[in-house]
């Protein structure tokens, strides 16, 4: 989907098929992004943990963080920062949103 010359978002699925606490692997334009709904809201991470690398979408949610499945290392599901360890690092996130039951998320 385009939206003129503003920011641009692509549509990955219909909103109802994300359950809650749920992680999905969605590739959008060549990237590989997990998107995950942690009460009600939906965010979306790139798959890549900034750590070795790990495939986010193989974890878990716990709490408001998606839990990498190789060290355990945590991420923020709508800021992308470390919770776990408590180090300066980053998830790189898309913003997202919802329009007309469709999970949009913004590309560029
Ligand atoms: S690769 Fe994700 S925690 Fe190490």
């Amino acid at each position: 989907m385009v939206t003129g010359h503003g920011p641009r978002f692509v549509s990955i699925g219909d909103a109802s098929g994300l359950a809650e606490g749920a992680l999905k692997l969605v590739e959008v334009e060549g990237r590989d992004l997990v998107v995950v709904r942690i009460e009600g809201e939906v965010y979306a991470l790139d798959n890549r943990c900034p750590h070795l690398g790990g495939p986010l979408s193989g974890g878990r949610v716990e709490g408001r963080a998606v839990v990498c499945p190789w060290h355990g290392w945590q991420w923020d599901a709508k800021t992308g920062r470390a919770v776990w360890p408590q180090v300066d690092w980053r998830a790189f996130t898309y913003p997202t949103r919802i329009e007309a039951g469709q999970i949009l998320v913004r590309v560029a």
